[in-house]
């Protein structure tokens, strides 16, 4: 096997990862799977290797175990970069339960940089998100709009991590005498949906999903009674929150570009962020009415009250992806709602 590209996708049996090992594999590059399905199912695999048309290493294992990860590393040898999806990503949750997610998200990227620093390996992509910016006081954001003190503890794990990347950039550029050239990037996304166009692989959400999409296509496929709008009474246009929705495709292939970027990258010691988006907003009202336009279903909604900690609206400045890593969304809301809605069929299909 040409180890050249090996790549260890952390959480690569996740919704983002599954996507991303396939356009790593479209790519040419090697990955290397390691997911401890906390949130995903063994079947996502087959799928993956069905689009990709190859098997897939893949490890059972929790990125927080370091002795698990170090015999990984020790058994592939030669992993060149590492895609970091593995975390815990339910927001209610983590206000419940913050130590799990402290625990959980943080670890594991300690164990990644300090086995990263001992096996030498020199590019990590981590997946951050537009969290970060809270509710910014201009639109779009840019990478440089200020951040917002985080609304909960998940929000605050993409923080710290991406300043415990850039420390750890800086302490290795400040003490010489290390030998670790780390180069990370973190890529913050904004809202990620729909599914590969081949329905094979898509989100698959435990339990009740919390997020918008997911929750309409199981209640347009009959699986929840209704949906409900969260307020009506926001500062937009149709008073519904505005979100910049990307395609999970169109975001799979930002972290192509990132590791490529990484890799071409000639100065050691490089820390930057990108924003993943497609660079426009669409409401809460217009998500509705598109899916029901791409589906040809009516939706059972209704408007209740707001959700506490959300924020009205965000979208992407998109420039710096664009220019510096060459990546552009090019997948609309129409493809998203119409992959996304195709993968809730097969999933039906998959059950009768
Ligand atoms: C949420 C998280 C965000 C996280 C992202 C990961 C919150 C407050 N934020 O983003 O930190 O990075 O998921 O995917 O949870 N909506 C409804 N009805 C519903 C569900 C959602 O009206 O049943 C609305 C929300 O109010 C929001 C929009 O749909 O305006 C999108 O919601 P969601 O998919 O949960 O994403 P975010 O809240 O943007």
């Amino acid at each position: 096997m040409d180890d050249k590209n090996k790549v260890l996708v952390t959480g690569g049996a996740g919704y983002i990862g599954s996507h991303t090992v396939v356009e790593l594999v479209a790519a040419g590059y090697t990955p290397v799977i390691i997911d401890n399905y906390s949130n995903a199912e063994p079947s996502v695999l087959k799928g993956i290797e069905k689009i990709a048309g190859t098997p897939i290493k893949f490890y059972e294992g929790d990125c927080n175990d370091v002795s698990y990860v170090e015999n990984l590393l020790r058994t592939e040898k030669n992993i060149q970069g590492i895609i970091h999806f593995a975390a815990y990503k339910a927001v209610g949750e983590s206000v419940l339960e913050p130590v799990k997610y402290y625990e959980n998200n943080i670890g594991s990227l300690l164990v990644l940089l300090k086995l990263m620093k001992k096996y030498n390996i020199p590019d990590i992509v981590f997946s951050s998100s537009c969290t970060v910016y809270g509710q910014p006081d201009q639109l779009p954001v840019t990478e440089k709009t200020p951040k917002k003190p985080a609304e909960s503890p998940y929000g605050n794990t993409k923080q710290v991590c991406e300043e415990i990347l850039e420390d750890t950039v800086n302490s290795y550029f400040q003490n010489k005498n290390e030998q670790h050239n780390l180069k990370a990037i973190a890529l913050r996304y904004f809202n990620p949906v729909g599914a590969h166009p081949s329905s094979l692989i898509g989100e698959l959400p435990l339990g009740v999903p919390n997020n918008l999409v997911p929750f309409i296509t199981q209640t347009a496929v009959g699986l929840r009674e209704k949906i409900v709008v969260f307020g009506d009474n926001y500062n937009t246009p149709d008073g519904t929150c505005i979100r910049d929705y990307i395609h999970v495709v169109d975001l799979a292939k930002a972290h192509v570009k990132a590791l490529e970027y990484l890799s071409n990258q000639e100065k050691a010691q490089f820390f930057d962020t990108f924003n993943i988006g497609t660079g426009g907003g669409n409401t809460v009202l217009e998500v509705i009415k598109t899916f029901e336009k791409v589906s040809d279903q009516k939706l059972n909604y209704e408007i209740g009250p707001r959700r506490e900690g959300d924020v009205e609206q965000i979208y992407a400045n998109v420039e710096k992806s664009n220019t510096v890593l060459g990546w552009q969304a090019i997948l609309g809301l129409e493809e998203s709602l119409r992959d996304s809605w195709a993968w809730q069929l097969a999933l039906k299909k998959a059950n009768e």
